[in-house]
Formats: structure tokens, C-alpha cells, sequence
């Protein structure tokens, strides 16, 4: 049988990823409710940092807690892969130890040949191309709040970059249009772009993306690995920001999200944060039931 891999949203299809949102849901209202689900007892998660995280690694370890079993986090600095031991033999080692392995790399093809030399499912905890299990939170909030996301529109503002690429894969899986406003120079790959054309637009002013959306979307100017560009990111993402000016533009009932960690008064004002518009702090408690839901999907289907 061959091993289900969660390396972008593209890995499953729309009726799964709707089963996955569905199950998010259920297994946030069971633990509000108090109703333990150990349905996985004795299972490791084996998590694979080469970039820091709070939200990814805090969801999946107590996620695996919740489930019964555990997750080791696995730092590419105190491990071998830190000191060059090749990807395919530290997939494969590792793989044999744990029953599901997550990864947080920079370049994308580290989490591929991960995926290609495990012997049990991958998942991406965010490669500098995509990061599909903060869309996985980001549907299940959208669904929470208002509903299916088909046939809404989807403004994106600021860079053209994981978070923004995941969109639009997810564009095409949950059947809603995106208008990504970017300055030129920051786009998203553009085969990617261009395979997606029926549904997804790049401008340039953020007012002609947020225009009747909604949901505005944004992230930070500069990406995990992008630090030295920070200053220049400011100057050229000058305006790229969503502020109460700019959610005027968008339908009345029109949400914001942001995966976190933000940078207030850069890419999001402070005041749309804290905001009734805003969710993006269900958003964050979210990756905990989604995630917990993949996993669950994952691990059945190597049964
Ligand atoms: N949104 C997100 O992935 O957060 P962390 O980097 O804290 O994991
Ligand atoms: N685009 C951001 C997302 C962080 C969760 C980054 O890659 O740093």
C-alpha cells in the first residue's frame, strides 16, 4: 500500500480535505467538551526543526499527548542531519522508529526526498514553498465562522510566499477565487500562478485585492531564513498592510486571518488584530484540531 505524505495540500483530494475539516471540528468539540480520544496510544511522532516554531511544534506534541502517544522534537542542530548525515539515510532511520515523522525545512526538496526514503507518512511543517497545515487551521476557522469557502473571494496581502502559494492550492481544492496583491518582484512562483489562472489574480493595490472579499489574508514581510532583507522588505512592502482603511474595502461580514507570528504595525495594524474581525486566534488554536484530524487520517491510512 502505498504511504499517504502530507507535502502540500495538492496530496489530498477536496472531498479528504473537506473529511479532515469536518473531523477537526468534532475533535475540538470533544475536547471542549472534556471527552478524551486516545485513539492512539503508544504512537511517536518523530518532528523534524530546522526553523524555530511555537505554534507547529506546541500543536503536534500536545496534539500526539491528546491521542495517547508522543512526539520527539528532533532539532536539525542536535541531531546528525545538523552535521551533514545525508536526508535519505536519516529518513530512513528515523522512520524506522516512529510510526508518522513532520518536517519544518527550508528548501522544499529536503521535505521531498524525506517523504521519498521514509517508511511512514511526512508531513510539511512548512518548506519555504508551502505551508499546508496553517491552511488546514485557516479552512476549518473559515468553515467555523462562516461556512464553506466556494465560490467566496479571497483577498492576499504582502508577499508572495508559502503562506501565499498554500493559498493557492487551496484556492483550487476548496473552489474559491484569489486576488493576491503583492509589489513587483514578490509574486508567487508563476507556474504555479499560471496553472491556477482561472482563479487566481496578482495586483498591485491592496485595495483592488480587499475590494468585496471576504477574507484578507496576510503574513510577515520577511520569511524564516529572510532576516537580512527585513529592512529592505519594509521599504518595499510600504503600504501592503491591513488596517481598518483597508478592510473597508471588503464585504461587511469579511474576516482576517494571519498564521502568526505577526509583526503589528508592518503587515497588520495592532488595532485589526485584537479587532472582532479578526480570528486569527482560533486561527492559532486551530492547528491543534486540524493537525490532530491529519494525523488521524495519515496513521489510518496505514492500517
Ligand atoms: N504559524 C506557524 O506555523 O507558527 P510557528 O512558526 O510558531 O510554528
Ligand atoms: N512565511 C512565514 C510563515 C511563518 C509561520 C515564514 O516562512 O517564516
Amino acid at each position: 500500500m502505498a504511504i499517504r505524505h502530507f507535502r502540500s495540500l495538492l496530496d489530498l483530494s477536496s472531498g479528504e480535505l473537506q473529511q479532515i475539516i469536518s473531523r477537526a471540528g468534532e475533535l475540538k468539540r470533544e475536547r471542549q467538551a472534556g471527552i478524551p480520544h486516545a485513539l492512539f496510544p503508544n504512537r511517536v511522532l518523530g518532528m523534524v526543526f530546522e526553523k524555530s516554531s511555537t505554534r507547529t511544534r506546541v500543536s503536534f506534541e500536545a496534539g500526539m499527548a491528546q491521542f495517547g502517544g508522543s512526539a520527539l522534537f528532533l532539532s536539525a542542530r542536535d541531531t546528525q542531519l545538523g552535521r551533514g548525515e545525508p536526508i535519505s539515510d536519516s529518513a530512513r532511520v528515523m522512520s524506522s522508529m516512529v510510526d508518522v515523522l513532520m518536517v519544518r525545512t527550508f528548501k522544499h526538496d529536503t521535505l521531498e526526498t524525506f517523504a521519498e526514503y521514509s517508511s511512514v507518512p511526512v508531513i510539511n511543517a512548512l518548506t519555504d514553498a508551502f505551508h499546508p497545515c496553517q491552511l488546514l487551521a485557516d479552512i476549518q476557522t473559515f468553515v467555523e465562522h462562516r461556512g464553506s469557502l466556494s465560490g467566496k473571494t479571497v483577498a492576499w496581502i504582502g508577499d508572495g510566499n508559502n503562506m501565499c502559494q498554500s493559498y493557492i492550492n487551496a484556492s483550487r481544492l476548496c473552489d474559491f477565487e484569489l486576488v493576491i496583491a503583492c509589489p513587483q518582484g514578490f509574486e508567487p512562483d508563476s507556474a504555479l500562478v499560471d496553472a491556477n489562472s482561472d482563479r487566481v489574480r496578482i495586483v498591485r493595490d491592496p485595495a483592488d485585492a480587499a475590494r468585496n472579499a471576504h477574507l484578507l489574508v496576510t503574513d510577515v514581510f520577511a520569511s524564516m531564513g529572510q532576516e537580512d532583507e527585513q529592512e529592505a522588505r519594509l521599504k518595499s512592502f510600504a503600504g501592503y498592510q491591513i488596517n481598518t482603511e483597508l478592510l473597508s474595502h471588503a464585504a461587511s461580514d469579511a474576516l482576517v486571518m494571519h498564521c502568526l507570528p505577526a509583526h503589528r504595525g508592518e503587515e497588520i495594524s495592532a488595532e485589526i488584530m485584537d479587532s472582532p474581525d479578526s480570528v486569527i486566534w482560533d486561527e492559532a488554536e486551530n492547528r491543534l484540531h486540524a493537525q490532530k484530524a491529519l494525523l488521524e487520517f495519515l496513521l489510518n491510512a496505514q492500517r
